[in-house]
């Protein structure tokens, strides 16, 4: 007899929804992975030794997760603040003091910077560790490399806008190293500052890079690296150990 759950299964709304059986046997079992847009980003078989949490520790997933976390709590932070010499440092002060979880929200996209240098540069080393850059997956290293400079440029960005003694000194410092560099040094120091010295060009420039240019590469980076993982046959492991399942 046919039950509630067969009537709603067998339903076109349903079947509209999920273009499969029940993933009893390997053909659902592939359908359910090829045709979902989160389970696609996965290969269809993998290795068992691939699944240990212990093999990535989630590292990369962490550190996608965190940039999805900065893009939201950044773009709520872009309501309350002003990129100009005389509002920056007060707008940060009104944002911790008189906005509803405003302190929250700013403590959430610094530390969520911090945590993000931190997985990226942990995911790296894993990756290190368990030989995964080896062909063919050195092109997606050569990406890596690529995210772990533009996640150190959100950083270094980012800190210049609030405008504090912090900020100010730090830029100027950095900057001033960048400097020493023979070749290019003085040029990128002007370019990067927008004049001379830590200023409003500096301020305009370093907000359009953190909020716009660095973000915008670092999600078409990001796509790409994912994509490769996809492609390049899911994580090292699957090649490295145990049966296919
Ligand atoms: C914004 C920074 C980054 C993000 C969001 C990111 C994201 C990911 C994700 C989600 C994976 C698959 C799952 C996992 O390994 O946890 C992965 C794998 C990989 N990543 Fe990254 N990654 C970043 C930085 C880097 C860096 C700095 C390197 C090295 C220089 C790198 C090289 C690789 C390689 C070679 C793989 C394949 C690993 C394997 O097959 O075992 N990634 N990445």
């Amino acid at each position: 007899m046919a039950t509630f759950v067969d009537f709603v299964t067998r339903s076109r709304v349903w079947r509209s929804f999920f273009r499969h059986g029940m993933p009893d046997n390997p053909l659902d079992r592939s359908l359910v992975m090829t045709t979902n847009i989160f389970f696609h980003l996965h290969p269809v078989k993998v290795n068992w030794s691939s699944l240990k949490a212990t093999y990535s520790f989630g590292l990369g997933v962490i550190t996608t997760f965190l940039f999805a976390a900065l893009g939201v709590t950044g773009v709520l932070l872009m309501f309350y603040y002003t990129p100009s010499v005389e509002r920056a440092y007060s707008d940060v002060i009104t944002l911790q003091t008189q906005v509803p979880f405003g302190q929250l929200l700013r403590n959430m996209h610094r530390w969520g910077a911090h945590l993000m240098v931190l997985a990226a540069t942990l995911h790296m080393m894993r990756v290190f560790y368990t030989g995964a850059y080896k062909p063919p997956r050195e092109f997606n290293w050569v990406v890596g490399v690529g995210l772990l400079i533009l996640t150190l440029g959100a950083s270094f960005t980012g800190y210049l806008l609030p405008w504090d003694q912090l900020s100010f000194w730090a830029i100027t410092v950095g900057t001033s190293v960048a400097a020493y560099e023979p070749m290019m040094g003085t040029t990128v120091r002007k370019i990067l500052l927008g004049g001379p010295e830590v200023g409003q060009g500096a301020l305009t420039r370093f907000y359009a890079l953190h909020v716009m240019v660095i973000p915008a590469v670092l999600f078409l980076l990001i796509g790409l690296h994912l994509w490769r993982v996809r492609k390049d046959g899911g994580l090292a492991a699957n090649e490295n150990a145990g049966e296919q399942k």
